[in-house]
């Protein structure tokens, strides 16, 4: 036993010293003779871009502009944006130099005075091209779209970004071309048509913002590519029905044509045919609701459907979605279904992840699946009409969920303790509703903020500002406490500010203004080494000001005013240069602006997002009281490095 035992791991330590020597060198030597070659003509004839790249250095894959596959080692993207001189004129590129990258999948060559290739018949193999994003150069660029014609072996070519403008007829003869990105250049739909329809093996195509306008281009013969399976014809001008010829494309398997103003049936019945569509995005068009919806079954089972609008109205759920069972995202977000909480989608499709039927003038109570649900993660069902309570189970039967959106709705009740067992939980906005329970922002709930919120492992984000709260802050948030930002202003909070943050680096905002919360501030708020917002004005905070808040030298927005604190007002206004990115991303979930308010020279300011407004409604001019001393010293101030501003306006220094 214990001979074999020794026997089998020898080659493991073999291995890993072998790929010790190996790795650091990276690349194969073949590579890194190519690389200083093309070095060499990107020079030509006396230029010195790409220092880094140096003859008795065998370590490529560390050279600027290189990128390397981290199992072969070979050069995968080479990025030589705005690597040549300018004053060296025009680059006639000898594309041979590129045959010795064998993984090659990224090729910048944009702004290199590229005036033409030259002709050479190694390259004739070259299966795959990329040369998005090069050049919008004139004339020069044609000839590179010419010689493309030198290529008969290539199979994927991408031309985005290019700013094409039609010229595009070099090609002609790229017969076995499987992906085509033509993408984000202004096209002519005849001419291009006319140049695709030659391409038979054509799988792949792109061609999202081409400025394509009228019909989808079917005189043209969209249709009679019928071994396509990917069309991305997204964010064009085309408007019109969709034409039932769609049906002869019957390799597609996805199809995004979001972005544009076509009419699309709410029933999808003109893509009933499409036996291995599984993706479609129609969203962003004009989507309606067809007199009667036909019993006809679709012979797709589609994985991803995305049909959200700007408000258009379609009576009810389609009825192709009762025969779908494969779905893993749905999106039908502001089109108005009129109908009761689908959790038959639930049921019928397992592996669904993604449920987003906001704005769809839903009603009734929230119906949880008939049975636990593992799979779902995301339930966006804001700003509909559902009632009644919200199921106590609901963490039982979606113990996956990591989102949960349900605000502007009429959800009353108390909310229970489910909130507690939602172990997954990351963002939740249950914000204006009726709720008279416990928990969350804009409502009307009464009582104290339960201790068991400190267990919520996974939360991140916890906003109960604007509502009834009453009693002591929550004493304690658990070790594994994601906790970031805390928001409990507008309420009716009492006692000190004795908490414990076992992570105390994590939080970056803290905002327990407007309430009526007394004693000194904590010196531990000085540990908060990340903190970026600090809101305690309205209270009734007494002392001093601890010296420990100077740790934070992240702080950009302070404010600590009306309160009693070594007499009366502080307001410091700082302009913060951004919000931190993890806001923005919750920002972009819950599709509402989060902001603080807060004081500076008496004048409440409103800060949302990045800007900061004055709150011209509101002109109180509370007067100061006298003999209030500010005891910080000037000099402190340093402390800051990141303030931006700094307002000590009516404050008796
Ligand atoms: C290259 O040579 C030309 C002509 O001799 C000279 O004007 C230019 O400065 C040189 N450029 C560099 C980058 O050495
Ligand atoms: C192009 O590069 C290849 C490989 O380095 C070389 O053999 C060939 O001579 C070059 N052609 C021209 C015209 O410079
Ligand atoms: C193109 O591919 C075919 C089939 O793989 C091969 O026989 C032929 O030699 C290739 N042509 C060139 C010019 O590389
Ligand atoms: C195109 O290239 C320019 C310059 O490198 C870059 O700024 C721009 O973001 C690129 N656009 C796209 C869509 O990649
Ligand atoms: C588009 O191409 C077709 C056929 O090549 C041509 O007849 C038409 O004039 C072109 N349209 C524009 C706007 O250039
Ligand atoms: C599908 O293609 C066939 C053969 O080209 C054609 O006869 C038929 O009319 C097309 N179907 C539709 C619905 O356009
Ligand atoms: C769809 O296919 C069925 C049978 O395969 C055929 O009868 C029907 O005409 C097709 N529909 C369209 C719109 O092509
Ligand atoms: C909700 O949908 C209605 C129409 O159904 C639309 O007018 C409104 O703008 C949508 N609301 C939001 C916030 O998108
Ligand atoms: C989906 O649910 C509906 C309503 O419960 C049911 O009638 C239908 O049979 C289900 N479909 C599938 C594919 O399970
Ligand atoms: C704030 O707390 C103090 C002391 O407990 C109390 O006297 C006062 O009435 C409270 N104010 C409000 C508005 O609840
Ligand atoms: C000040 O802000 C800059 C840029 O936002 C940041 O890189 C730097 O770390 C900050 N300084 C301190 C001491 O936090
Ligand atoms: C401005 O202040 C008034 C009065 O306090 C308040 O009602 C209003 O909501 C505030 N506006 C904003 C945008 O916060």
């Amino acid at each position: 036993m214990g001979l074999s035992l020794h026997m089998s791991i020898v080659p493991v330590i073999m291995m890993v010293v072998s790929l010790q020597v190996w790795l650091p060198l990276g690349c194969l030597k073949e590579e890194r003779t190519a690389l200083l070659q093309l070095k060499d003509s990107l020079n030509y004839p006396n230029g010195t871009s790409l220092p880094s790249w140096k003859k008795g250095d065998a370590r490529c894959c560390d050279w600027e502009s290189v990128v390397c596959s981290s199992s072969t080692g070979r050069v995968t993207e080479l990025d030589l944006y705005r690597v040549r001189n300018g004053e060296l004129g025009d680059w006639y590129l000898n594309a041979s130099l590129f045959l010795p990258f064998q993984e090659l999948i990224y090729l910048d060559l944009w702004d290199n005075q590229i005036a033409g290739w030259v002709e050479n018949k190694g390259l004739t193999s070259m299966s795959t091209l990329f040369l998005n994003n090069i050049t919008s150069f004139g004339s020069s660029f044609q000839t590179l779209l010419q010689s493309l014609g030198a290529f008969p072996n290539l199979t994927k070519l991408g031309l985005g970004y290019n700013d094409l403008r039609g010229r595009i007829l070099g090609f002609l003869n790229l017969k076995n071309l499987e992906l085509l990105d033509l993408s984000y250049n202004t096209l002519n739909s005849s001419s291009i048509f006319q140049t695709i329809g030659t391409m038979t093996y054509l799988k792949i195509l792109r061609l999202q913002g081409c400025s394509f306008n009228g019909q989808l281009p079917i005189s043209q013969g969209l249709c009679d590519l019928n071994h396509l399976r990917e069309l991305d014809i997204s964010s064009n001008d085309l408007s019109g029905f969709l034409p039932p010829c769609l049906a002869n494309m019957t390799s597609l398997q996805q199809l995004d044509i979001s972005s544009n103003y076509l009419k699309i049936p709410m029933s999808l019945s003109p893509l009933y045919n499409l036996s291995k569509l599984k993706s479609f995005d129609g969203s962003d068009n004009e989507i309606y609701a067809e007199e009667e919806d036909h019993n006809l079954s679709p012979k797709f089972q589609l994985e991803f459907l995305y049909l959200s609008s700007h408000g258009q109205v379609a009576r009810a759920f389609p009825k192709f979605l009762y025969h779908q069972f494969n779905l893993q995202s749905l999106d039908l977000t502001n089109i108005q279904i009129k109908g009761e909480f689908p959790n038959w989608l639930m049921e019928n499709n397992t592996y669904l992840q993604e449920l987003s039927l906001e704005n769809c003038s839903l009603s009734g109570s929230f119906l949880l699946p008939r049975s636990s649900h593992v799979n779902l993660s995301i339930l966006r069902i804001s700003m509909n009409y559902f009632q009644g309570q919200i199921p106590v189970e609901i963490g039982a039967y979606l113990p996956g969920l990591q989102v949960l959106l349900m605000s502007d709705n009429g959800f009353d009740g108390s909310i229970p303790s489910w909130l507690g067992s939602m172990s997954s939980l990351q963002l939740l906005d249950l914000s204006n509703n009726a709720l008279t329970g416990r928990i969350l922002s804009n409502n009307s709930l009464q009582g104290q903020i339960p201790g068991w919120i400190g267990n919520m492992s996974s939360l991140e984000f916890l906003d109960l500002s604007g509502n009834n709260l009453s009693g002591p802050l929550p004493p304690r948030f658990s070790a594994s406490s994601k906790l970031r930002y805390v928001y409990f202003s507008r309420n009716k909070l009492q006692g000190p500010i004795a908490m414990e943050f076992y992570n105390s680096s994590r939080i970056l905002a803290l905002d327990f203004s407007h309430n009526n919360l007394t004693g000194r501030i904590p010196e531990w708020i000085g540990r908060l080494s990340n903190l970026r917002f600090l809101l305690l004005s309205h209270n009734n905070l007494q002392g001093e000001i601890p010296v420990q808040l100077y740790r934070l030298k992240q702080l950009t927005l302070i404010d600590l005013s009306h309160n009693y604190l070594s007499g009366n007002i502080l307001s410091w206004m700082i302009s913060a240069h951004h919000f931190p990115d993890q806001y923005t991303y919750y920002d972009n979930l819950s599709s509402s602006q989060q902001s603080f308010e807060f004081t500076t020279k008496n004048v409440p300011l409103l800060y949302r997002g990045s800007t900061i407004q004055k709150n011209e409604t509101n002109k109180s001019n509370q007067k100061l009281s006298n003999g209030s001393s500010f005891q910080m010293s000037l000099q402190s101030l340093g402390a800051f490095p990141n303030l931006t501003k700094l307002d000590l306006g009516y404050n008796d220094l």
